[in-house]
């Protein structure tokens, strides 16, 4: 298959997997899936949503079928509210009822909620069926399909449930994202930021100079022209090569390490973006968006913390701008928000970890106990001054 494909060996055990990335490479979907679904593979469950399957399920499906495979269908419903128990057990009986055997496959056909719900699914059917991935959205190319955590939401919290499941193999088309919607595009842009800024220089350059030449505004109009494929491709390998040498490393995200390449490192910009996501009741940002202010918000606190200067905060000021447009944040308080920090689902111990930076590519994991209450709430009212709209 032309394009890249990065072999990973997260677990360090043998337990490896492909990540194929090319440009119209789902025309290529029925012998990837031979491949990659385990020799003796004969059925296979697409699982998609309402929004995905109509655009490219049919499609895929038939594709399937012509590479020999009996093909099932389940659809959930769009949105983050259907990433939720109700719909795995749905998922389950709908394994069962099309006779899914233990060495049959699910194929994920969506962006992250799909991928989450039925990676979740698949490690738990049969206690675990070969299960592989197709994401559709940015952010679940960059981020969500590699690493191998699955999960759902609960009546506890977000994704408070869940398994570490590796999938068999993941396909990336980056030219499925030509209908993705430009604030979901932006939603990636804004994770992809956050992996350059952990990752450092050349990283940090590759999603930059992307966005410098590739205006978000006027991004549609490029899919299909080779130079932006190839542009976006680079992009995408780049990003997902980081994303899988963080997990390689830390592939459980161990409570104990508190170094620059732990996986908790991931978690860039997360406290924030989860307390704004939390006081807006899940309706007013793309999860992405919200990560967008909270790499500017970990900058304004490094900052006040002395850990970095106004370089690097005006730096990623720049880069976050150019993801695109963010949703105001008029109207919110941010005592409310500081409130919210208490839930972060990233306490450790009861104490709340935060992801600050000296620098690009220089992490560092900090006791957010340890910051008064005041140092927060005027890092955010830097943050709300500087998005007055
Ligand atoms: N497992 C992990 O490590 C991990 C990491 C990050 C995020 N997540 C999870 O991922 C989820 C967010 O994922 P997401 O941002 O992909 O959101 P999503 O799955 O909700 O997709 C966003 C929207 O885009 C639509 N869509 C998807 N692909 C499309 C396409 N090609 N064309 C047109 N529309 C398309 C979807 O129907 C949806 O409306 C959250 O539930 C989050 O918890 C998981
Ligand atoms: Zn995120």
């Amino acid at each position: 298959m032309a394009g890249t494909t990065l072999k990973i060996d997260i677990s360090g055990r043998g337990g490896s997997y492909e990540i194929a990335i090319a440009n119209g490479s789902i025309s290529r979907v029925g012998s990837w899936a031979k491949q990659h679904s385990g020799k003796v593979a004969r059925k296979i469950i697409v699982v998609s949503n309402t929004t995905v399957f109509p655009i490219y399920g049919g499609f895929v499906a038939e594709q399937l079928r012509s590479a020999g495979f009996e093909v099932g269908t389940w659809q959930l419903k769009d949105g983050e509210v259907h990433k939720n128990w109700r719909n795995v057990e749905k998922a389950l009986n709908a394994f069962a009822a099309f006779d899914l055997s233990r060495t049959d496959a699910v194929v994920a056909l969506g962006g992250g909620v799909v991928g989450d719900l039925a990676g979740f699914a698949a490690s738990i059917y049969l206690r675990g069926v070969p299960f592989l991935q197709i994401p559709t959205t940015l952010l679940s190319m960059i981020d969500s399909s590699v690493g191998g955590k699955t999960g759902v939401n609960s009546s506890a919290g977000k994704n408070r449930v869940g398994s570490f499941y590796q999938p068999s193999g993941v396909l990336i088309d980056t030219g499925l994202l030509k209908t993705l919607p430009p604030r979901e595009i932006t939603a990636g842009l804004c994770e992809a930021v956050k992996q350059g800024v952990l990752s450092g220089r050349e990283l940090f350059k590759t999603t930059s100079d992307f966005l410098s030449r590739y205006p978000v505004a006027e991004m549609s109009k490029n899919f299909g022209e080779r130079e932006f494929g190839n542009a976006i491709d680079s992009l995408v390998a780049a990003q997902v090569g980081f994303k899988a040498s963080i997990v390689r490393g830390d592939e459980r995200e161990s409570t104990g390490r508190a170094d620059a390449r732990s996986r908790k490192i991931l978690n860039f910009g997360h406290t924030l973006a989860h307390a704004l996501e939390k006081v807006t009741s899940y309706k007013h940002f793309k999860h992405g968006e919200a990560v967008g202010y909270g790499i500017l918000y970990a900058a304004e606190l490094s900052k006040m913390l002395a850990l970095t200067d106004d370089k690097v905060v005006n730096l990623l000021y720049d880069v976050v701008h150019r993801t695109g447009r963010l949703p105001s944040l008029s109207g919110i308080d941010p005592e409310e928000v500081v409130e919210a920090f208490r839930f972060d689902k990233k306490q450790v111990a009861g104490s709340l970890q935060m992801i600050l930076i000296k620098g690009i590519g220089k992490p560092a994991i900090v006791n957010g106990d340890g910051i008064p209450r005041s140092t927060h709430i005027r890092a955010l009212k830097h943050l709300f001054k500087k998005h007055q709209s």
